[in-house]
């Protein structure tokens, strides 16, 4: 017997890519960019695996041009929205993703974005890469003290609970929103309090999303809720750009409604080079690199080779995204 045909959607770290390349005849997208909608179409046609990036919008028009014989799709994420899951669940394939390898390395970003917000770090870099630091100044570049302030974590799941982690040492009061205000042990020991959205967003010094991007989440935070903020307030997201509407937040740092922004993530991502957004000295915004360390990113790529090469060998994902696909027993080998 051959061996499985997989299409791996860009050259990922080696820790991934060589335990494919040992079992799987494997196509790997070489280029920096990601394969375009017609060359991923054309690119997946009978393959057997399909190793995605958040980046690649996989749906039944792919799982069409794959084929029947398509048995696994695993994305190197831990969030899935770019993943059509109803879609793959009812052709039984099942879907990985990455989870809990990457959560301190983005809740390190979180808290950095946090912290160079509040204290105008980006901004005073650049002024004085422009030549404009003359003395110290006793009003120059004022920002938000971080220690003892109040932390908001819109979706307290690995991540929030994470940074949670970090804010304890910063002595935070700690508010967080889940759908469940359900008993946490992890919230009792953070001393984290779980309030509802509209309070979070009252109440809190610094707001950070956590959430995954769905319908429910979609523009979570549109003009009511900057409404809702103090004009002292750091928002930052690195969770999924669209649970910002980013029109919304142009005119809420443009108008100084709140203090600053920092995102990790955007809508649309890349954000184009003249995004108005990117004319705000109160914005930072960084290409998506939550979980870019070396060690994580090697990490991912081994999870998601391994969840590739069960869903291949007709095994349980150790990683399953659409677990319910196991419910009326094993997909076929
Ligand atoms: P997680 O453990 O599943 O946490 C997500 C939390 O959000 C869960 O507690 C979930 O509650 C909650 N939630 C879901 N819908 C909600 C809603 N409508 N309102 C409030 N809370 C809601 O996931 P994670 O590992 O922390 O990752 C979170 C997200 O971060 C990912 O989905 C991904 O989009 C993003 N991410 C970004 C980067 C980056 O590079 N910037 C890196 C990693 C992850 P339930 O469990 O009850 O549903
Ligand atoms: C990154 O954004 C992820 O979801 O892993």
């Amino acid at each position: 017997m051959g061996k499985p045909r997989v299409f791996v959607a860009r050259v990922i770290p080696e820790e991934g890519l060589a335990l494919i390349r040992e079992t799987c005849d494997a196509d790997i997208w070489p280029a920096e960019l990601p394969p375009a909608r017609q060359e991923l179409l054309s690119r997946v046609r009978g393959v057997e695996g399909i190793l995605s990036l958040l980046t690649d919008a996989i749906d039944a028009e792919v799982m069409d041009a794959a084929g029947p014989q398509l048995r696994v799709i695993s994305n190197l994420a831990v969030g899935v929205d770019n993943i059509d899951l109803d879609e793959a669940t009812r052709r039984k394939i099942p879907v990985g993703h990455t989870p809990g390898v990457l959560t301190e390395t983005t809740a390190d970003l979180a808290f950095a974005l946090m912290l160079a917000a509040a204290r105008r770090i980006v901004e005073g870099a650049r002024y004085v890469q422009a030549g404009r630091w003359k003395t110290w100044g006793p009003m120059l570049l004022l920002g938000q003290d971080v220690a003892g302030a109040a932390l908001g974590i819109i979706g307290f799941g690995r991540i929030g609970k994470a940074v949670a982690r970090r804010a304890r040492g910063f002595d935070m009061r700690i508010l967080y929103y889940d759908p469940y205000c359900r008993e946490d042990p992890a919230a009792q020991e953070l001393g984290a309090q779980c309030v509802d959205l509209e309070t979070l967003l009252r109440e809190s010094d610094f707001i950070t999303i956590h959430v995954p991007l769905t319908p429910q989440t979609r523009h979570m935070i549109d003009d009511r809720a900057f409404s809702l903020m103090k004009p002292t307030a750091v928002l930052v997201n690195t969770a999924r750009g669209p649970i910002v509407d980013p029109e919304a937040l142009y005119r809420a740092l443009k108008d100084h409604r709140i203090f600053a922004a920092a995102l990790d993530v955007t809508e649309p991502e890349p954000l184009p080079a003249d995004s108005p957004l990117l004319t705000l000295d109160n914005l930072i915004v960084v290409p998506h690199i939550g979980s870019a360390s070396v060690a994580t990113r090697g990490k991912m790529a081994r999870m998601a080779a391994e969840n590739l090469l069960a869903g291949l060998r007709g095994e349980r994902l150790p990683y399953c995204a659409n677990p319910q696909v196991y419910e009326a027993g094993m997909p076929s080998a």
